[in-house]
C-alpha cells in the first residue's frame, strides 16, 4: 500500500456502532481523529444515543438503521451515505452476535442468525462500499472485527467460531483480490480478546446448559474484560500505522492460535504419504 492512510476530516461507516467496540470506535474516531461518523446499527435507540453523545462532545455523527444480514438494507445504507457524505475513508464491518451451545444441540435458527449477521453482514457492508473505494483516488481502509475465536477453537461456541474464522478468511481473501488489482484500499483485522460489552447479554442459547454458559461468559466479560474504549484507541492508532493484524491481547491470541496451527500442521509433520505409481 503506497500512500499513508489519512483519516482526519474524512468519513467512517461503522456497523454495530450502537454498543460496545463499535460504539467506542465511532466515538474515538469522531472525537480523537475528527472523523465524520455514520453510526450504523439494527437498534435505532442505541445508534441515536451514540450520535447524541458524540454531538454533545463536539463531534460529527449521523445514525443509520440497518440490519447487516439484509443486503437490500445495507445497499440502501450505502447509497444514502454516498449521496449525503461522499466516499468513506474507513468502513468497519463490526456488527456481531454470539450464541452458545454444543454443536449438536445448537438450534438451526441460532446457527443461521450467527452466520447471517457475522459473516453475510460483514460481506454485505464491505461489498456495498468497495466499488466506490476501489475506484477512489484517496487511500481508504476496511476493518473487519474478527476475534481470538477467529484464530483458535474452544468448546461450546461452534457457530460463533465458524463465523469468526470466516470473517478473518474473508478479510484475507479480499486483501488478495485488492492487491491483485493494486487497489488503493487497505484491509485490517481486529482480533479482540475479552472485552466488557453486552454481547453475551444479547446472545442466544439453545438449552439450559447453553444458557448457563452464556451467563457465565456474560459475567466473565463484565469482570475481566478490558474497556471497549481502550481497544478503539489502540485500533485507530494501529490503522494509521498500517497494521494488518490488530491483536488487543497478543498473549491470549497466541494461546488460541498455537494449538490450532499445530493441529493443522500435524498432518504434514506425520510425513508425506507414499504415492503409488503405475
Ligand atoms: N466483547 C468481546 O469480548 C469480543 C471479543 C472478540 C470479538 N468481538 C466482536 O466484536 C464485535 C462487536 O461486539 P461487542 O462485543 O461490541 O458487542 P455488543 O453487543 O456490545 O455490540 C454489538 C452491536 O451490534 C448490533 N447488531 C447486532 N445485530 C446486528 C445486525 N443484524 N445489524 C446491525 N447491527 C447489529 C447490536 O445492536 C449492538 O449494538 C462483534 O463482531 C464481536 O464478535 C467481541
Amino acid at each position: 500500500m503506497s500512500a499513508p492512510l489519512d483519516l482526519a476530516g474524512r468519513l467512517a461507516v461503522i456497523s454495530g456502532a450502537g454498543s460496545g467496540i463499535g460504539e467506542a470506535l465511532a466515538t474515538r474516531a469522531a472525537l480523537d481523529h475528527a472523523m465524520q461518523v455514520v453510526v450504523a446499527d439494527v437498534d435505532a435507540g442505541r445508534a441515536d444515543a451514540v450520535v447524541e453523545t458524540i454531538r454533545t462532545a463536539g463531534g460529527q455523527a449521523w445514525a443509520a438503521v440497518a440490519d447487516v444480514a439484509d443486503w437490500d438494507q445495507v445497499a440502501r445504507l450505502a447509497q444514502e451515505t454516498l449521496r449525503a457524505h461522499g466516499a468513506p475513508a474507513l468502513v468497519v464491518c463490526n456488527a456481531g452476535v454470539e450464541t452458545t451451545g454444543l454443536f449438536w444441540e445448537t438450534a438451526p435458527e441460532h446457527w443461521a442468525r450467527t452466520q447471517s449477521i457475522n459473516v453475510n453482514g460483514a460481506f454485505h457492508l464491505a461489498r456495498a462500499f468497495l466499488p466506490t473505494m476501489v475506484s477512489g483516488e484517496q487511500r481508504s481502509q476496511l476493518l473487519f472485527t474478527s476475534s481470538i475465536a477467529g484464530v483458535g477453537i474452544s468448546a461450546g461456541q461452534s457457530a460463533y467460531h465458524v463465523s469468526k474464522h470466516a470473517v478473518r478468511v474473508m478479510a484475507q481473501a479480499l486483501a488478495a483480490d485488492l492487491e491483485s488489482v493494486a487497489a488503493p484500499v487497505g484491509v485490517s483485522v481486529l482480533l479482540p480478546g475479552v472485552v466488557a460489552t453486552r454481547i453475551f447479554d444479547d446472545a442466544t442459547a439453545s438449552n439450559p446448559q447453553a444458557e448457563q454458559l452464556r451467563a457465565t461468559y456474560a459475567d466473565y466479560l463484565r469482570s475481566a474484560g478490558v474497556t471497549p474504549d481502550s481497544i478503539a484507541t489502540r485500533t485507530l492508532t494501529a490503522l494509521l500505522a498500517g497494521e494488518r493484524w490488530i491483536h488487543d491481547d497478543p498473549a491470549l491470541s497466541r494461546r488460541m492460535l498455537e494449538p490450532h496451527a499445530a493441529d493443522l500442521l500435524a498432518g504434514l509433520e506425520a510425513g508425506e504419504p507414499e504415492v503409488a505409481t503405475a
